[in-house]
């Protein structure tokens, strides 16, 4: 039996219980048949370690001191849906049985048990395990749960399989996206995950923010009396995240003598404090992102080849949400029901029609415009319906929309009239209605 298991990764099981013996017990019979085995004193050490680590299955006690086996299990079904539990009940408490079980627990097994009762317990819950696992709907509540990300689109399930890899390595990580996509979210669901980093800062830094005469010292921290105004000795951002991660935002925004800096640090591991002369070694994940195409820019001279190529590690693509057009509803619907129990009410449905028009719309700005409408409709109105009257004009369009044209504002703007005027048949007076500008303008710009 043990050499099927040999074929296969290692399965990980968490084991639960304030009786240390008994976790001793239950940890070498599973370790000799080649699993891994992590084993808490309490229902608050077993929170952290599923928090770190990335577990199968739970075995736990039923009565413990403080929290019960049955507060951990709720914990992990509101959490972690596709991870499977035993519990071990005492002989003839019937009851916490059918309690177990009815709060989701796969499995119980009644003290004292045999070894081989466990082994075939371990071995149902971890089959059933596996067909959740394969069950899409548990996918998704998983990777909800786990990332804080909602989506069920193919293209999504791209990302997810990405975030999974990042959150097992140290790579640099470049998340590209049009504005609005998730980028940031990404990035804290790889923090957030990883085995190692997640108990550890997660520092955002917004590039084109930083003063380019202060980077150095933002990024890399001063020592007292390195220039005027330096009062103090001063952590800078690297020294913060130690350990940790910092997130490069809206990195194609560094200034050009910046990046070459950047890439030293990147490359060599170790920071200069300015007024200092010292090297510090710095151990940080770094984790960038940007709305741009890097390509296009180290084509066009703006940003460093070798800097690009350093960051484009694990690279992740959030696709824009018009190429998702099954996640739009779900986003849709996820963003009435937070935004619902906001403001204390209950979340009203769509229509058709809204359906409709959220589907056919283009999303420019993707998941955050779709958050901000939906926001706002429940703000502004108070009806059981939201219908799509309720959102704006620019709505009632279909617009090809495509961020890298490569048109100044003024095109951009007659070609965006244009299409509207076309989408409207050339009906100039509804074009003036959905666009709100006068006559004279829009005649000017179709010219
Ligand atoms: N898949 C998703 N599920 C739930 N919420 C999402 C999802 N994608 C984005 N959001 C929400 O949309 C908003 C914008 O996301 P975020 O700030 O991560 O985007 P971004 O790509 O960094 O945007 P920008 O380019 O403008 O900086 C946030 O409120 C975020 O929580
Ligand atoms: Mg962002």
């Amino acid at each position: 039996m043990s050499g099927k298991y040999e074929q296969r990764d290692k399965e990980v099981i968490l084991v639960v219980d304030d009786n240390r013996i008994t976790c001793e017990v239950i940890q070498r019979n599973l370790e000799i048949e080649k699993f891994l085995v992590f084993t808490a004193h309490s229902v608050n050490d077993a929170i952290q370690i599923l928090s770190r680590q990335k577990i199968d299955l739970v075995i736990t006690d039923y009565k413990m001191p403080k929290h019960s086996g049955l507060e951990l299990i709720k914990y992990v079904r509101d959490h972690l849906q596709s991870i499977s539990i035993i519990m071990l009940t005492g002989y003839g408490s019937i009851n916490s049985a059918v309690s177990a079980i009815k709060e989701g627990a796969d499995e119980y097994i009644t003290k004292p048990f045999t070894d081989e009762e466990l082994l075939n317990a371990v071995k149902t819950s971890l089959q059933k395990q596996k067909e959740k696992k394969t069950d899409p709907e548990m996918l998704y509540n998983d990777v909800w749960a786990r990332f804080g990300i909602m989506g069920q689109s193919e293209k999504m399930l791209g990302v997810y399989s990405k975030i999974e890899k990042a959150c097992s390595n140290d790579a640099i990580v470049l998340i590209t996206g049009e504005n609005g996509t998730g980028k940031e979210l990404v990035a804290r669901a790889i923090h957030y995950n990883h085995k190692a980093r997640s108990i550890y800062p997660f520092i955002p830094v917004n590039c084109p923010g930083i003063p380019a005469s202060l980077f150095e010292s933002e990024l890399f921290g001063h020592v007292k009396g390195a220039f005027t105004g330096a009062v103090e000795h001063r952590k800078g951002f690297f020294q913060a995240a130690e350990k940790g991660g910092l997130f490069l935002d809206e990195i194609s925004e560094l200034p050009f003598e910046l990046q070459a800096k950047l890439l030293r640090v990147l490359q060599e591991k170790e920071i200069f404090r300015v007024g200092e002369t010292q090297l510090k070694k710095v151990d940080v994940r770094i984790i960038a992102a940007t709305n741009k195409n890097l390509d296009d820019l180290v084509e066009k001279g703006l940003f460093r080849q070798d800097l690009f190529f350093r960051l484009n590690v694990i690279n992740i693509n959030i696709p824009p949400l018009r190429d998702r057009e099954n996640d739009i509803i779900l986003l849709a619907k996820h963003f009435v029901l937070k935004y619902a129990k906001e403001i204390g009410r209950t979340e009203p449905n769509f229509t058709d029609r809204a359906i409709n028009a959220l589907k056919n719309y283009s999303w420019p700005g993707n998941v955050r415009e779709l958050e901000n409408l939906i926001h706002r409709s429940l703000i502004m109105n108070d009806k059981d319906i939201i219908d799509s009257v309720d959102f704006p004009d620019i709505m009632k369009v279909k617009i090809h929309y495509n961020p890298y044209l490569d048109l100044s504002l003024e095109d951009m703007s007659k070609k965006y009239i244009r299409d509207v005027v076309q989408q409207t048949g050339g009906n100039k007076a509804k074009a003036l209605e959905i666009l709100k500008i006068d006559r004279k303008t829009l005649l000017k710009k179709i010219k």
